[in-house]
């Protein structure tokens, strides 16, 4: 049976960097299901899609093609990419920050994203990182951690890898965008952000990714031994 790490947080707690290196670590297969629900929202609004024509973007799940491809430089996420078009840097874009909140509070969309998830999941050790893995994903997962850091320093972070790849927006712009997702995230209905009852919780406001990603691969020897 494989061994399924869930790392759970808001947008800019660094759940991405941390969860590459981890998996880099133990040699486990990593899933960033964020890029799942990025993946679609590129392709609605790509197809002008309505977003209360649900069936259409259930459809988009079930048949878009994404692949993720290993950057072998540690303090860049991976390549997506989407029916074979390389979208790494669109799916991070202000425009698909701007309603991916709203596309992913769909409840049809994220059963349609649950299958996949798990299907992944099936065979190999994995992990993976979200809002809803500990939770809902895989309730039973063998570790669950809630990544978590203060709004002003996550919006800093963000800030800071938005400038260095280009991306032009101010920090005032960042922490709105922010905001405004994680308010949505943790109060829709369905599968909303929030700590698992037995997550357990690592605010790295400050840490280090060094000291976060030793933090978790000490947990994760822990319960290894106890499980065996
Ligand atoms: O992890 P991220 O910032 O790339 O995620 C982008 C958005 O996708 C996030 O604001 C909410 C949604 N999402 C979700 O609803 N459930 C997940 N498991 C992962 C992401």
């Amino acid at each position: 049976m494989s061994f399924i790490i869930a790392i759970d947080g808001p947008a800019g707690s660094g759940k991405g960097t941390i969860t590459k290196r981890v998996a880099n670590k133990i040699g486990f297969l990593r899933l960033d299901t964020g890029a799942l629900y990025r993946c679609l929202t590129l392709e609605v609004l790509r197809n002008k899609i309505d977003i209360n024509d649900i069936q259409k973007m259930v459809d988009i799940v079930h048949n878009m093609k994404i692949e993720f491809v290993t950057n072998e430089d540690m303090n860049e996420l991976d390549y997506v990419f989407l029916n074979k078009e390389d979208v790494t840097k669109v799916i991070r874009s202000n425009e698909v920050n701007n309603i991916i909140s709203v596309i992913s509070s769909i409840k049809e969309v994220r059963e349609a994203m649950l299958h996949i998830q798990r299907n992944i999941a099936k065979e190999k050790n994995t992990i993976m990182e979200g809002r809803d893995i500990g939770t809902v994903v895989f309730p039973n997962a063998d570790l669950k951690i809630y990544l978590n850091a203060d709004m002003e320093e996550r919006a800093r972070r963000r800030y800071k890898e938005n400038m260095e790849k280009g991306i032009n927006t101010t920090y005032e712009e960042v922490l709105q965008i922010l905001k405004n997702r994680d308010k949505i995230d943790m109060e829709r209905e369905v599968a909303p952000l929030k700590k698992a009852e037995d997550a357990i919780e690592i605010d790295s406001t400050n840490m280090s990714i060094e000291e976060v990603v030793e933090r978790i691969v000490g947990l994760y020897y822990n319960r290894c031994g106890s499980k065996a």
